[in-house]
């Protein structure tokens, strides 16, 4: 007797897609076929089609922001959003505080999303402290402990490693097993084009996009995957903004060089003269790197069709409009400098996706299912997550591939006071998720207590 059986959708699995039924048992799925076996509960879902849960493998909840700048998400509001969107777990990342170990920080972060959480979650680790005891000790039991995988940055002060530092992390990923996440944009050229905006007199947002050119991620790209090779390391950049960057991983693929690759919604949607809008609302958009021209979108879309991609994420980092805006202190629109980087999308990343994608003929469903689920398992370790499979955790999204509306602040549940897709029309909606066999969403709300639980994950499989 099987606890739910979900009858009559398009199934996405791994091998194809087929209409049949999907039986599940103690949260797992245990039973795909023609047949009915009975079961407690019958979800009929003749019309829709059933894809595995998405999984958004670069997203940043309660994340220390800066002084007086708080994220609008703790793990109880983003996670919301995550089911919403069609989510069934999330990765966010563990930033230490200033002064606090990464050891410290992960055990804060188990303990904010402890009893919280409305899908399920594991945490990658953020390393900007190179000393001894990070990478001689913390790092290596937290990896252990199934914290596979981690990012740097070669940007933002505070946070940006320099090439050898970069070089010290990657040897402990080598010889621990996991896998570095990059952020590559080229720090001291920013500051030189920031510094020329300063004294020229450019504060407005747009000017965020403008010192923060393609040549300057461009080059980081190609530098970072250098490293990668040096260090004999794969490595994932993330958050990839346009072809020129996507040219450069394909060239270290071709020497040989491990290297996934990961773009977001906003890289296909919005461009940089989003953020020059008037009234300060171009603030709205601010993210790095920065949204680029609509005739980048093409080179974008390449990738996501043909391979180019093994990632679609959200990069998921929100602010309230008042903290990006300076809360009205004198002098805090002044400069883009200000303004906190990152924008909300959790529960518009697989929406956004299905409908410029999938509903526009761009991509197939199981390319849908692979790049917002499947590869995120493999190449982070969640072994029981990612597809729809008889052995996984009962972990789908019912989509309504017909359903039609556009995307509006006021029906989603983000700690955001905005959305930077206000507006924008979505063909194909998600209208039930479930994890480990219970409905967390119906038809767009989400529902039941916080079960979500944290997972420990397990080497990376590689993909190339
Ligand atoms: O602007 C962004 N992307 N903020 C989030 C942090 C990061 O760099 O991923
Ligand atoms: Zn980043
Ligand atoms: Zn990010
Ligand atoms: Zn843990």
């Amino acid at each position: 007797m099987l606890d739910t059986l979900i009858a009559g959708a398009r199934v996405v699995t791994p091998a194809g897609t087929t209409t049949c039924n999907i039986g599940i048992r103690d949260g797992r799925i245990t039973w795909l076929g023609e047949d009915r076996p009975e079961a407690a509960e019958v979800i009929q879902a003749a019309g829709l089609i059933a894809m595995p849960g998405g999984i958004d493998s670069h997203v940043h909840i309660s994340q220390p922001s800066g002084p007086g700048i708080e994220m609008a998400d703790d793990f109880a509001s983003a996670t919301r959003a995550a089911v919403a969107g069609g989510n069934t777990t999330v990765l966010p990342f563990c930033l230490p505080e200033e002064g606090q170990t990464l050891r410290a920080a992960v055990a804060a972060y188990h303990e904010k999303a402890a009893g919280a959480c409305l899908c399920d979650v594991s945490f990658h680790l953020i390393v900007k402290d190179t000393d001894p005891v990070t990478l001689g000790q913390d790092l290596p039991a937290l990896i252990a402990a199934g914290h596979t995988s981690f990012k740097v940055f070669m940007t933002y002060q505070g946070l940006a490693l320099s090439d050898r530092e970069i070089l010290e992390v990657m040897s402990v990923a080598k010889a621990q097993g996991a896998l570095v996440m990059v952020h590559a944009e080229n720090e001291d050229a920013i500051e030189f084009l920031r510094d020329k905006a300063d004294r020229e007199g450019h504060g407005d947002p747009v000017w965020h996009a403008r010192t923060r050119p393609v040549p300057v991620e461009r080059e980081a790209t190609h530098r970072a995957i250098t490293l990668a090779e040096i260090a004999d390391v794969p490595l994932t950049i993330v958050h990839v903004s346009n072809a020129e960057s996507l040219d450069e991983i394909r060239r270290g693929r071709a020497r040989g060089a491990k290297v996934f690759a990961e773009t977001c919604p906003q890289y296909v949607t919005l461009t940089a003269d989003d953020l020059d809008r008037a009234g300060f609302e171009g603030a709205k958009y601010v993210c790095s790197p920065p949204p680029r021209g609509r005739e980048d979108w093409d080179g974008i879309w390449a990738g996501i069709e043909q391979g180019g991609f093994e990632l679609f994420s959200s990069d998921h980092c929100p602010f309230r409009f008042a903290d990006r805006a300076g809360k009205d202190a004198p002098g805090a629109r002044d400069s883009f400098r200000n303004i906190p980087n990152g924008i909300p999308g959790v529960e518009t990343r697989l929406p956004i996706l299905f409908s410029e994608g999938v509903s526009k003929g761009r991509i197939s469903l199981e390319r849908f299912a692979a790049i917002t689920s499947t590869n995120h398992a493999r190449l982070y370790g969640l072994a029981d997550k990612g597809a729809i499979m008889v052995g996984k955790d009962a972990d789908i999204t019912l989509w309504d591939p017909a359903l039609t509306r556009p995307i509006r602040q006021q029906d989603l549940h983000h700690g955001s006071d905005y959305t930077p897709w206000e507006g924008f029309e979505i063909t194909g909606w998600p209208v039930r998720t479930i994890l480990r066999g219970a409905t967390v969403m119906l038809d767009g709300t989400p529902c039941g207590s916080p079960t979500g639980q944290h997972v420990e994950r397990t080497a990376p499989e590689t993909l190339l």
